[in-house]
Order: structure tokens, then C-alpha cells, then sequence
């Protein structure tokens, strides 16, 4: 049998041949993304993408739970990270726990991820402390939609990296595994990537980054919008709706089914 990737191997990668991560959210995602990927996430970001809400804070610890459990059915290699959703970790580090607790017993992903930086670091250090690997994410946090009133790049204007470089410093000193760096300027993602001790994963942020994530309807071209950062390596959509387009007129003029697609009677015995 083969093992998977664990947090520990990630860790290591600082300084390394890049680590290639991307969501997912089901099983047969799943298992492509785990033949060329380290790392599969299972992002938060579904709520956009598979639910169609507008930002991230409606998503629930039991939408992550049974999303979680698709990929781990879907995949084999990969280490498995399930993002810990808005409101179920903020309260204290105790409630972060047992929510990222729930997350490892009921999928047996390999590690969660979190939102923020300084405010964070006591919650991050108490679950790495407590066996439970904990992926950083610091720039652009979109869980803090309604404080930040906007989906903004961070750290573009002079005298604005301070708090930036002290989350990132925070999220590494407590004994995250790695972090996602989101939407933030070059330089200031080359040099925390420069200065942290653990690997960067970057999403707009910079090639010089430790590794990089996209959203994978983002790059399938499956997103009506995607952010500026997103390379999109295929254009799926107009292929999905090529295809749909092409059932309903053969359905309408009776050309599907064909003869073999039905069943004949069996032969008298
Ligand atoms: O939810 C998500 O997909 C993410 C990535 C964009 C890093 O957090
Ligand atoms: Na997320």
C-alpha cells in the first residue's frame, strides 16, 4: 500500500523543488489532482463554487465534513488539507480544536487550514501542540469580507507590509507547517517567503513562493469570474455547455438514445 504525504514532508519542502497544491471538493476531482499534486485542499472556496454564495462566510464545519470525506474517498497520495470554515475556530483556541478534531476523526485529512496571523498564533501553537497540523493563511483573508470591506490585493502601498510580515513571522513561530500567502505584492511575498522558516504556498503573490495554489475551476476556466492571479489552463465551460447544448437538441429530435444505448429483450431459453 501506498502512504500518503504528510505535513512533515510538506514542512520540509522549504527551499525545495516547488509544491504544487489545488483544491478540490469531490471525488473524481479528486483523484486527478492527486496524480500530479503534493497537496489537495479542500478550500472553503466551495462555498463560491459549488453552493454560489458570494463570499466564504456561510460555509459550514459539516459542508467541509462531508466535502472532506469526497476527496479522501478520491484520493490516495496527496496530503489532504480541509480548511477550518468562518466561526468554527475564532472563539478560542479550545473551540478551534474541537472543531479541527471534527475535521481530522470524520474525513482523516492530514491537516486543516485557518485564517489570520498574530491574532491566530496562541490557536495555532495549541492545535500543533495537541497533533493537529495547522496550514497558516495570511495577505488577503476572505473570511474578514465584512471588515475589510473588499476583495483587495494587500501590502501594495509604502508603509502597509508591517502587519503583513508580522502575521506571516506569527503563523511560522508558532508552529504552522506552511501557509497560504493570498493576494499580496510581490516583493512582500518574495521576502516573507525570504524570511519565514517554513515553506510559502502563494496564490497572487509571487513565483518565488515555496509553492502555489489556484482554485481549480478558476484554472479549468469553470468560474464566471476569477481574480486577476488566476492562469487559466483550460476553458471547460464553454466544453461543458458545447456538450449540454448538444443533449438537449439530440433529446428534442430523438436522436438520443441511440440503439445501443437500450436494452433489447433476451432470446426465449
Ligand atoms: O478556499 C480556498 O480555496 C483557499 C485557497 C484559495 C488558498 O483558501
Ligand atoms: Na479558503
Amino acid at each position: 500500500t501506498i502512504s500518503r504525504r504528510t505535513a512533515p514532508d510538506i514542512r520540509a519542502r522549504k527551499n525545495s523543488d516547488p509544491i504544487v497544491m489545488l483544491t478540490s471538493y469531490h471525488a473524481h476531482t479528486a483523484a486527478l489532482v492527486d496524480r500530479y499534486c503534493d497537496v489537495i485542499l479542500v478550500g472553503d472556496s466551495l462555498g463560491n463554487v459549488m453552493h454560489g454564495f458570494e463570499t466564504t462566510v456561510p460555509v459550514t464545519l459539516d459542508m467541509m465534513i462531508l466535502q472532506g470525506r469526497a476527496v479522501m474517498r478520491g484520493s490516495q497520495h496527496a496530503l489532504v488539507v480541509v480548511d477550518m470554515p468562518f466561526g468554527s475556530y475564532e472563539a478560542s483556541k479550545e473551540q478551534a480544536f474541537h472543531s479541527a478534531a471534527r475535521l481530522l476523526k470524520e474525513t482523516l485529512c492530514g491537516a486543516v487550514k485557518l485564517e489570520g496571523g498574530v491574532k491566530m498564533a496562541e490557536t495555532i501553537a495549541f492545535l500543533s501542540e495537541r497533533g493537529i497540523p495547522v496550514m497558516g493563511h495570511v495577505g488577503l483573508t476572505p473570511q474578514s469580507i465584512n471588515t475589510l470591506g473588499s476583495f483587495r490585493a494587500q501590502g501594495r502601498e509604502e508603509g502597509t507590509w508591517q502587519p503583513i510580515e508580522d502575521d506571516a513571522r506569527a503563523v511560522a513561530e508558532a508552529g504552522a507547517f506552511s501557509m497560504v500567502i493570498e493576494a499580496v505584492a510581490e516583493p512582500l511575498a518574495r521576502k516573507i517567503t525570504e524570511t519565514v522558516a517554513i515553506p510559502t504556498i502563494g496564490i497572487g503573490a509571487s513565483p518565488a513562493c515555496d509553492g502555489q495554489v489556484l482554485v481549480l475551476e478558476d484554472m479549468l476556466g469553470l468560474s464566471p469570474r476569477a481574480p486577476k492571479f488566476v492562469r487559466r489552463y483550460g476553458e471547460l465551460g464553454p466544453m461543458i455547455e458545447a456538450a449540454i447544448e448538444g443533449y438537449a437538441r439530440d433529446v428534442r429530435s430523438r436522436a438520443f438514445p441511440g440503439p445501443e444505448h437500450v436494452y433489447a429483450m433476451k432470446p426465449k431459453s
